[in-house]
């Protein structure tokens, strides 16, 4: 519809100032803040006034005649034809200068059903849309170390990743998953030297634990000891140069913790939804990068320093100069032949463009590591390679708890697993207290403490299915409650979680969302069991367009615009937003205009439309949030 007015605007404006005019005015088509002043607003009389010197009113009032007049006279010219299947003539009902926009109503015949249908047609994949230059796009998130277990870090890394990724395919873009397991280095060494040293063979399968746990215990251990004996490390360091050099023994043991620790990550990723198309490991790539470095020096990009070290200069203009007045540097090589992060960055870069013939290449990183990424996409800039320029970090902001920072080395991490779980538990608490749907969990509960009573297998597997019904609905409640709550604000700003209000059925919240969705699919499954409702096949759109349900409309209708904006600016929390609004504009309409209990059975019919394509945009816009739904909460 919007398309379809600027069409229209673009031709008033032609025909009244002249098509020279028209080609340089830029307007935009938008909704006004209410919808009592109507659907659509156009700022184009305040933009053409300063172009011809007239008030945005004169402006307005030409052509607003024009506008009107075209109603009237629809021409057979093949410039008039593509406003045919939108039936001008009846589309606009109104039509108000109000506040320097030229104001539109549609009548709901026309915009109620186009969207309606759209919707409709589109199902699932409503809201996914093809930009006109689709890419091939690589992100790579998550990117965990195999030292330990995931943790709260990580689920605002995995949920931001995966979000982004389901809003760039959403665009057409051809996007591929990737994550770099960090698995070698000093960090690595270190739990692999406490467990060597004080583990006595336990295994995660001796001591019942999860295997990434397990293994992060001993990293926390190493760090306990070493502060009490600083030897230690040293002796990690050494433990990394026999790594290196390939001693055998030390292999077997770093494959023995690694191999624990992505099999301990498993169960976790699985939970939450995070996967890759593609993993590279550090200890295959980190060698990647030297001779690039090498050829680089040829060409001047990098130089060597009289230590030996090859350095990059970063440039002064972006990066300033540090605190001694020097120009910023990045080492790339150590004197001894030895790379670093960036150089194995700057290697994965370059084989991951050639091999995907990637146009554009995505980092989902912690906002700590900014320098290191724009340092990085400075260099491969140096470096000449085109694609250098679609480089970008989507970095994000800090997870507080209630009770402060997380931290990772003291042990005192967040970990995703507990949090997860105590989410669940939370969602589970929930439900009891309210009985969503589910009165007889009470009952069930009781009687399961009351083993003595449960006698009869019926009962029994009565009572095992309305347990495993609520464990079923509590992770999908919990699970969506801490996404939610992590994707609603924009990625670069720091989020204080709190799960109780997380988990809040009311508020701006995911299961407000899924609520709304569940309460959606109740009155759509009540509604079908009505005579003359669900066997209906004639919807009269016009006896909708009460202000309630315009403003749910637009919410509808705006919905693959929202995901565009998202993609293009990196930026979810617009999704999540707008999900939250459309559930918020849904719960508004239903309670001010009961379906089931409309004048007529026509009418009835005709809201059931709104409630099913909510709905519908609830449910996709939550699953580019990597959030599911329940038919029933
Ligand atoms: N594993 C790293 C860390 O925990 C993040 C890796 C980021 N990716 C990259 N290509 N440098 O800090």
């Amino acid at each position: 519809m919007k398309h379809e007015l600027e069409q229209l605007i673009s031709k008033a404006v032609s025909q009244v100032f002249g098509p020279d005019v028209a080609s340089k005015v830029v307007f935009s088509v938008s909704y006004p803040p209410k919808p009592e002043m109507g659907d659509y607003a156009t700022n184009v009389a305040m933009v053409l006034a300063k172009q011809v010197g007239q008030s945005p009113a004169a402006v307005a009032e030409v052509l607003i005649a024009k506008i009107s007049d075209f109603r009237f006279q629809i021409s057979d010219s093949p410039e008039d034809k593509e406003f045919s299947s939108f039936n001008l003539q009846s589309a606009i009902s109104n039509l108000q200068f109000l506040g320097g926009f030229i104001n539109f109503t549609i009548t709901s015949e026309v915009w109620f059903k186009e969207v309606v249908e759209e919707i409709e047609k589109s199902e699932n994949s409503y809201g996914v849309s093809k930009v006109v230059n689709p890419e091939k796009i690589m992100v790579e998130y998550l990117s965990p170390n195999t030292n330990k277990p995931l943790h709260l870090g990580h689920l605002r890394n995995g949920v931001t990743g995966v979000a982004t990724i389901n809003t760039l395919k959403a665009q057409g873009h051809e996007v591929t998953r990737v994550g770099i397991i960090n698995d070698r280095g000093v960090h690595i060494c270190k739990a692999m030297l406490a467990y060597e040293r004080w583990g006595n063979g336990a295994t995660p399968e001796s001591t019942g634990k999860k295997p990434d746990h397990f293994v992060g215990d001993w990293y926390v251990r190493f760090a306990q000891e070493a502060a009490k004996d600083p030897a230690l490390e040293m002796q990690a360091q050494e433990m990394l140069q026999k790594w290196e050099a390939g001693d055998i023994e030390i292999r077997r043991l770093w494959k023995t913790i690694r191999d624990w620790v992505i099999a301990g990550w498993k169960p976790t990723e699985e939970t939450l939804g995070f996967s890759y198309d593609k993993v590279y490991f550090e200890s295959d790539v980190f060698q990647l990068g030297k001779d690039i470095v090498e050829q680089g020096l040829q060409k001047g990009v990098f130089r060597k320093n009289e230590k030996g070290n090859v350095l990059f200069d970063l440039p002064e203009k972006e990066f300033g100069k540090d605190e001694q007045g020097q120009s910023r540097v990045i080492t790339m090589l150590r004197p001894d032949g030895t790379s670093l992060y960036t150089t194995q960055d700057l290697g994965l870069a370059v084989t991951r463009a050639e091999e995907y013939h990637l146009d554009r290449l995505v980092y989902v990183v912690g906002s700590e590591q900014r320098f290191h990424f724009e340092g990085l996409f400075a260099m491969l800039k140096a470096l000449g390679y085109a694609w250098a320029s679609k480089l970008h970090h989507l970095w994000y902001g800090m997870v507080y708890l209630p009770d402060g920072k997380m931290k990772s080395r003291e042990g005192t991490v967040v970990d995703a697993d507990d949090l997860v779980l105590q989410m669940i538990d939370l969602a589970k608490q929930e439900i009891e207290s309210r009985q969503l749907g589910l009165g007889a969990s009470t009952f069930a509960k009781a009687m399961v403490d009351k083993k003595d009573a449960v006698d009869s297998e019926i009962l029994q597997s009565k009572i095992s299915n309305l347990q495993s019904e609520i464990e079923r609905r509590a992770k999908v409640i919990g699970i969506g409650a801490i996404k939610f709550y992590l994707l609603k604000q924009k990625p670069t700003v720091d989020i204080h979680f709190n799960p109780e209000e997380s988990i809040s059925f009311e508020g701006f919240t995911g299961p407000y969302c899924q609520y709304a969705y569940a309460r959606a699919r109740s009155i759509l499954r009540q509604g079908a069991r009505v005579k003359g409702i669900g066997d209906s096949q004639r919807i009269n759109y016009s006896l909708l367009g009460d202000i309630e349900e315009r403003a749910l409309l637009q919410k509808l209708e705006s919905f693959p615009e929202v995901i565009g904006r998202a993609a293009a600016e990196y930026n979810v929390a617009l999704v999540a937003t707008h999900v939250f609004e459309t559930a918020q504009a849904f719960n508004t309409f239903y309670t001010t205009h009961p379906v089931l209990k409309a004048d007529s059975i026509e009418q009835a019919v005709a809201r059931m439309k709104l409630v099913e394509t909510s709905a519908q945009v609830i449910k996709n816009g939550l699953a580019l949030l990597g959030i599911e739904v329940l038919e029933e909460m």
